[in-house]
């Protein structure tokens, strides 16, 4: 179903409708990692977690999940991997969670407006709740203040995309007359949004005038999603000469570099900043430069391992986790790239 189009209230109960009205038996991708030890049986008994996600082939996902089985096991708890990239997925997910006799789910959806579905069925399976990376959004179209939650300090890690993009202008002696910003946005996720304000927001404090800033709305949250939409973008706006580039994470910031390269704009006229800092790694590893020029490397581990540890403690001892947990990015380049991923435990 494609709900882009329809009134915000009515998406919301047509997709909570359609996630309620998805049959049994549908199947997501699920695999099982056992954290103990053979032997260790009465610990490997004991606690059963999930760990659902919406896109399980973008890297910043698989290292979650890798970061969630090394607290597997460390801490001697089954592991359940589920990708999920749609409600009936995650529908059942939550089933199979329940039958495999899971204690607790920590999911990133692949839509925030299932939050109230998933609370509830969660609720109805016994499953104690934690969302990593996006977080519910309740019918009222705000926050699920309610549901326990680890995501980034997004507003902050955007800013710092803006003023590291600011400051790579200056340094090449571009001029606000010839520079022009494209930000590559997905307003409908909150996560997303509050990052590419806080680039522009950061960038308009830099003295970037409020018409050279140019947005290209995504259909889909991925590359090529991003190559189509700054692809139209560059048709429109084929005049200018330099172009800082931000956007919600490396993907999408990936596609607009791609989409700058197909206008016949390079590293020369170009510069760009990602977030996530795991999924560029091929880019910056490139022998040649291109327009990517860095990106804010976010701790995979915390929203892997701690989330796990944290959902761990919750069911084992009773405590629970912060209802709101916010972590930070640190900025990572060509220059340091390689020692900054192996101090984070990302690269050998
Ligand atoms: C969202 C994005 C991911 C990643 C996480 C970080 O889920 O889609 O690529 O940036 O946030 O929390």
């Amino acid at each position: 179903m494609n709900s882009r189009f329809l009134p915000r209230a009515c998406a919301a109960v047509s997709l909570a409708l359609a996630f309620l009205a998805a049959g049994c038996g549908k199947s997501s991708t699920t695999a099982d990692s056992s954290g103990s030890a053979p032997g260790k049986t009465s610990a490997k008994a004991a606690v059963t977690i999930g760990f659902l996600v919406k896109q399980p082939e973008e890297p910043w996902f698989q290292l979650e999940w890798k970061f969630a089985e090394q607290a597997a096991r460390d801490l001697g708890f089954r592991l359940i991997r589920i990708g999920a990239t749609d409600g009936e997925k995650v529908l059942a997910g939550i089933d199979s969670l329940a039958a495999a006799g899971a204690q607790g789910l920590i999911i990133c959806a692949p839509d925030t407006r299932l939050g109230p579905a998933i609370a509830a069925k969660a609720k109805a399976a016994n499953l104690k709740l934690l969302a990593v990376d996006d977080q519910f959004v309740g019918a009222d179209g705000q926050p699920m203040r309610s549901v326990h939650y680890l995501g980034i300090s997004a507003a902050k890690i955007g800013e710092a995309v803006g003023e590291t993009l600011a400051a790579e202008m200056r340094r090449r002696g571009w001029t606000s007359t010839d520079t022009a910003v494209c930000v590559a946005t997905f307003d409908e996720l909150a996560t997303a949004r509050e990052r590419t304000d806080g680039a522009v927001r950061a960038l308009a404090a830099a003295g970037i005038p409020a018409n050279r800033v140019f947005r290209a709305a995504l259909r889909t949250a991925d590359i090529p999603g991003s190559f189509d939409a700054v692809t139209t973008l560059l048709t429109r706006q084929g005049a200018v000469r330099n172009w800082l580039v931000c956007g919600f994470n490396d993907n999408a910031v990936l596609g607009a570099v791609r989409a700058l390269e197909g206008a016949g704009v390079g590293a020369d006229r170009a510069v760009a900043i990602g977030i996530n800092g795991t999924d560029c790694i091929v880019e910056l590893e490139k022998p040649k430069p291109t327009a990517f020029h860095g990106s804010m490397l976010l701790s995979a581990k915390t929203h892997g391992y701690q989330t796990s540890e944290m959902m761990f403690r919750w069911i084992r001892d009773g405590v629970a986790p912060p209802l709101d947990t916010r972590t930070t990015g640190v900025l990572i380049t060509r220059d340091n790239f390689r020692q900054v991923l192996r101090e984070q435990g990302i690269r050998e």
